[in-house]
């Protein structure tokens, strides 16, 4: 693992930047996509660029099991808002929250990373080391499938809904297994609330206690993380 130190998340947009830019020098077609406010200010220097990525492909990790992508909390929707609308992508996939056969939409979008192998996978990573939407205990071998989410996932992420409430129970996440094959993987992190997960990604066991701990199985990452998700490593 290569890990990047930077100042704040506007640095960390920078230099996630140009890893971007690097992989599309390098010819990269599959771009693997996260949401979160993590990766925001990468989109940010991304749709403030000229590059160009109307021929390349997307491919989101997760979506909420029960929005519409034109929920304002769908990850659809917080693509479109912060990405697709001012940098489209030839082919833009995010899981179907409404699909009615889950385990139909879960074989298709394994078809389709199959068929789109990842060049560049960009990464969030949750307060208990989630990746994705794969919560502690997941199988490092796992598909693309319909996840309970945790309570600290569902607590983590009532801040974007009107009430803890309205906070999906389920999600369709892509697989660790998936993930693990992409060539290269993009993990940012920011904030002390980080910081634990990030030294036990880092430093700690290979466990699916902390799926993010798999990535010390992969030979090209680099993480990009803050002062304060740095500070207990
Ligand atoms: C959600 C997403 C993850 C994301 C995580 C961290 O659970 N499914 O992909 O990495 O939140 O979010 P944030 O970047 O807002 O801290």
């Amino acid at each position: 693992m290569q890990i990047i130190e930077v100042k704040d998340e506007q640095a960390g947009g920078k230099v996630g930047f140009e890893i971007f830019k690097e992989a599309l020098a390098d010819n990269a077609q599959v771009f693997g996509l996260a949401t979160g406010s993590t990766p925001i200010t990468i989109y940010k220097e991304l749709t403030a660029s000229d590059l160009d990525f109307s021929d390349k492909i997307s491919i989101n990790l997760d979506e909420y099991q029960g929005l519409a992508g034109t929920h304002e909390q769908s990850y659809r929707h917080f693509m479109e808002e912060h990405l697709f609308n001012q940098k489209p992508f030839k082919e833009s996939y995010v899981p179907d929250g409404l699909a009615e056969d889950s385990k139909a939409q879960t074989a298709h979008y394994d078809a389709l990373i199959a068929e789109h192998p990842l060049d560049l996978q960009l990464l969030g990573l949750g307060q208990n080391g989630h990746i994705g939407f794969n919560e502690p205990g997941t199988p490092f071998d796992a598909q693309t499938r319909l996840v309970d989410l945790t309570p600290s996932t569902i607590a983590a992420n009532a801040r974007f809904f009107a009430s803890e409430d309205e906070v999906p129970r389920k999600a369709f996440s892509m697989g660790i297994g998936s993930i693990m094959k992409s060539k290269k993987i993009l993990l940012v992190a920011y904030g002390e609330n980080k910081a634990q997960a990030v030294a036990d990604m880092i430093e700690g066991p290979v466990t699916t206690d902390v799926p993010a701990s798999v990535l010390q199985n992969h030979d090209d990452v680099i993480v990009i993380i803050d002062e304060k998700a740095a500070s207990k490593i």
